[in-house]
């Protein structure tokens, strides 16, 4: 006789036989990948170190596309810049869209640019760059607020007086605080409560969203809603940032000279009182809050970490640190402010930026795609609707176009004669319709803030430490760098 536990047992392996025969002819109508078996999909074949490497190495059994199954939901990777290329330029418009999961529609509710789509996300970008563009413009426009950011970070450096510190400690917050300056049109003074708060909810965000629980949250939503975990913690921070956002907006209300905007919520306001008689807008207070939000969770945690890997690699080669330093020094007046125009003068510089943002490839493998109309990518028919995942790392690291694609070497971006040259497979931004709406922005802080650093200081090891790990920290959404200290000396 066969108990209920033995029903029971014979039950669930009906049903994962079931499932697992459901895989096998669904994956038939996809680019090949790894087997996928239930519950875990193709996951099998990720190391537990997910790192730059990872894809490539299952792109070497399976093609530049293949398909890797996250449970029951498939996702297609592409791999190289000939694919990633074809996808993102050649199929731009198609490729524009985000794949809705159930943790981005409970948190982000479709507001926003980021994690937005169609209409939405085509009128709040397109606002978004318009209104980057002019805040860029005039005497305190956003190069402005860079560099008067800079002076306070230049001021924690120094009076660190030459000893062991944490760079990311500085960082961090001079990053936020440029984009509090441009969003909000004030900084905040680094121990300010609230701005601490900011900050944390921005990086308990950033690592949250690769993490296991927010898989298990888009596999099994109706479970997750109901179940502690970090997923809690997610939907707590941002209501915390959301009503910091609120409380912003209500001061602007009572002050702000609609003829004069001075900040990227002016601008909103503004935008708002001039289309509320026009049916298809979606400028709204609502969206206004997850466009802010979209600007700090996009900006702060990529920026911070490719300036730190910036300090880490002039540790790491004391050489190049050097020959930039000798280029800052023979070009730069320091009696004049750093501006990003001064790029065109200093292509050794310029190219070891360019360098430490291929290299770092602060995002891992990329963003997230949806195809928005059926469509054909390397000889494969896709339906609309099918998550693609344009594996950006594979094109930073393609040997193809790198000479020597995992070592530092700003030789990347001068030609024979030393001047500085970019190659269309540097894409850290992306590319196409959907390229980073602050990439201007961030290039003009990354070369403003490590040009200031850099001229100012010599930045060693501390006594006592002979080398410094540029191995990065794998299995979150970016490629962070270990902790680690430096000295920064004053010339
Ligand atoms: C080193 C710094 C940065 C890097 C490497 C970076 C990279 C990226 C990448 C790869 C994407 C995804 C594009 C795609 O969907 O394929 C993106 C999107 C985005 N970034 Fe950046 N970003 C940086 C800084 C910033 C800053 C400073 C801001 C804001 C001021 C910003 C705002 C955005 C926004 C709003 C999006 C969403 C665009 C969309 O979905 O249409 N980013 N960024």
């Amino acid at each position: 006789m066969v108990g209920v536990s033995g029903f029971i047992a014979i039950a669930i392996v009906t049903l994962l036989i079931v499932q697992f025969l459901k895989l096998q002819w669904l994956s038939r109508q996809y680019p090949p990948g790894p087997t996928p078996f239930p519950i875990i999909g193709g996951l099998w074949r990720l190391d537990l170190s997910l790192n730059q490497e990872t894809y490539t190495k299952i792109s070497k059994d399976y093609g530049r596309i293949f398909t890797m199954w996250v449970g029951h939901k498939p996702m297609i990777i592409l791999n190289g810049f000939d694919a990633v290329k074809e996808a993102l330029i050649t199929h731009s418009e198609q490729m524009t869209g985000r794949p809705m999961t159930p943790f981005v529609i409970d948190t982000m509710k479709g507001k926003g640019v980021l994690f937005a789509t169609g209409h939405n996300w085509k009128q709040q970008r397109r606002f978004s760059l318009t209104t980057l563009r002019n805040l860029g413009m005039g005497k305190k426009g956003v190069e402005y607020r860079i560099q008067q950011e800079s002076n306070y970070l230049l001021e924690l450096f120094r009076n660190e007086g030459g000893k062991p510190m944490n760079p990311a400690l500085a960082i961090f917050p001079a990053v936020s605080n440029v984009i509090s300056s441009v969003v909000f049109g004030h900084r905040f003074s680094y121990d300010d409560e609230v701005f601490q708060e900011m900050v944390k909810a921005v990086d308990f965000m950033f690592h949250f969203l690769p993490s296991p629980f927010r898989i298990a949250y888009d596999l099994f939503p109706r479970l997750m809603r109901h179940l502690p975990g970090p997923h809690q913690k997610a939907f707590e921070c941002l209501a915390k940032g959301h009503a910091i956002i609120r409380d912003e907006i209500r001061s602007h209300e009572k002050t702000r000279d609609p003829i004069d905007p001075q900040d990227l919520i002016d601008y909103y306001l503004n935008q708002i009182e001039k289309s509320k008689d026009d049916p298809s807008s979606t400028f709204d207070e609502e969206n206004m809050i997850h466009v802010i939000t979209d600007f700090f969770a996009a900006g702060t945690e990529t920026t911070s970490v490719t300036l730190l890997w910036a300090l880490l690699y002039m540790l790491a080669f004391q050489d190049i640190q050097e020959k930039v330093r000798e280029e800052l020094h023979a070009v730069l007046d320091p009696s004049k402010e750093v501006c990003y125009e001064d790029r065109k003068r200093l292509p050794y510089t310029n190219a070891v930026i360019h360098e430490v943002q291929r290299l770092c490839n602060v995002l891992l493998v990329g963003s997230f795609r949806e195809c928005t109309t059926d469509i054909t990518l390397q000889g494969y028919r896709l339906k609309q609707g099918t998550v693609i995942i344009p594996d950006v790392a594979s094109v930073l690291y393609d040997p193809d176009h790198w000479e020597t694609p995992h070592q530092f070497n700003p030789n990347h971006f001068l030609d024979k004669d030393g001047k500085f040259f970019c190659k269309e497979a540097f894409m850290p931004f992306a590319v196409g319709h959907r390229i980073c709406v602050g990439e201007r922005f961030a290039r003009t802080e990354l070369f403003i803030v490590f040009t200031k650093l850099l001229r100012v200081f010599k930045l060693q090891l501390p006594e006592g430490v002979k080398s410094v790990s540029i191995k990065p920290i794998t299995g979150g959404l970016a490629m962070v760098p270990q902790p680690y200290k430096l000295c920064a000396v004053p010339y």
